[in-house]
């Protein structure tokens, strides 16, 4: 099919409809009334549970990243949480910027970098979307983010300010899939099919994007796996069903006793990792030798 057709066709698909309703639903407030510390304690286990696994999650990122990383690299982070993928992606490139919006989770990377002892990450603790194009224009090698789609509500605004960012490459890393043990306790607590309410992947947005702006992406998927103890696993598992059904503690209940019947396993995941060329465009003249 000629560019030209493809674009037309492109058009014509509502995507930007489809991306809206699914972002609104996967940022709605969590119902849960069994515990009002959840969401400090779930933020904690964010935190614990990538240091448990040791990082995999960002190691494979960086691994799958590794034909375009160099030792000499400047990048910039958005959204950079407690470190996933900061903390192993420090040690190959010179120097990290990352933006993350949330004091809680500025405090948790802070810690992690220190208890990895990681030098060379500056944390700016701001909105990306307040982040000024002067601040960032051109200064990074690489702009990246790891689990960060749902969170933005116009993606193209987002990738386009990726490019701004970056003179060489820009990547976009994101889950894929749901564990079983989620979706199945959907279906056990409202008696409904699993319709992918609670899958991460939003890859296929960013991929339709900037093949519609003529970028060539490079697509890995690399596998992971994640450990939990049984809280972590119970709050995961509400903090997906709580964005539809109250979890009280009759339902709480109903969690911890799925979970005690399927048994604690190390789940094995993929991750879509996607990187392209930042557009000669932005990076004429100011592309250092590295
Ligand atoms: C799901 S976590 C992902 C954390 C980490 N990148 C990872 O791969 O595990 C998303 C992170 O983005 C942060 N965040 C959300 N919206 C943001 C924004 N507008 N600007 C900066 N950070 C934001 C959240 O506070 C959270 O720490």
């Amino acid at each position: 099919m000629s560019d030209r057709k493809f674009n037309s066709r492109m058009k014509e698909l509502n995507w930007r409809e489809v991306w809206e309703e699914m972002q609104k639903q996967r940022m709605k407030p969590l119902k849960i009334g069994y515990d009002q510390e959840f969401r400090a304690k779930f933020a904690a286990d964010y935190s614990e549970v990538a240091k448990y696994n040791d990082y995999e999650y960002g190691r494979t990122a960086v691994e799958a990243l590794s034909e375009i990383l160099n030792k000499n690299f400047e990048v910039l982070e958005i959204g950079a949480g407690p470190g996933t993928l900061t903390v192993p992606l420090a040690e190959k490139v010179k120097r990290i910027v990352c933006v993350e919006s949330s004091e809680l989770a500025v405090e948790y990377l802070r810690r992690n970098l220190k208890e990895s002892q990681v030098e060379n990450v500056e944390i700016m603790t701001k909105n990306w979307l307040d982040v000024s194009d002067p601040e960032i224009k051109d200064r990074f090698d690489l702009a990246v983010c790891s689990h960060f789609l749902w969170q933005v509500k116009d993606l193209e605004k987002h990738l386009k300010k990726m490019e701004k960012a970056s003179r060489r490459y820009c990547a976009v890393i994101q889950p894929a899939g749901r564990d079983n043990i989620v979706t199945e306790m959907w279906t056990k607590i409202t008696g409904e099919d699993y319709t992918g309410q609670f899958d991460p992947d939003a890859d296929y947005f960013v991929y339709l994007i900037l093949r519609q702006w003529g970028r060539s992406v490079n697509v890995r998927m690399p596998n992971y796996s994640v450990e939990r103890n049984f809280e972590q696993e119970v709050r995961y598992i509400a903090s997906f069903i709580g964005k539809y059904v109250e979890v009280d503690a009759h339902v709480k209940g109903i969690i911890e006793q799925y979970v005690l019947e399927k048994g604690l396993r190390k789940e094995k995941h993929s991750a879509v990792m996607m990187w392209w060329s930042t557009p000669p465009k932005y990076s004429q003249a100011h592309i250092k030798k590295t």
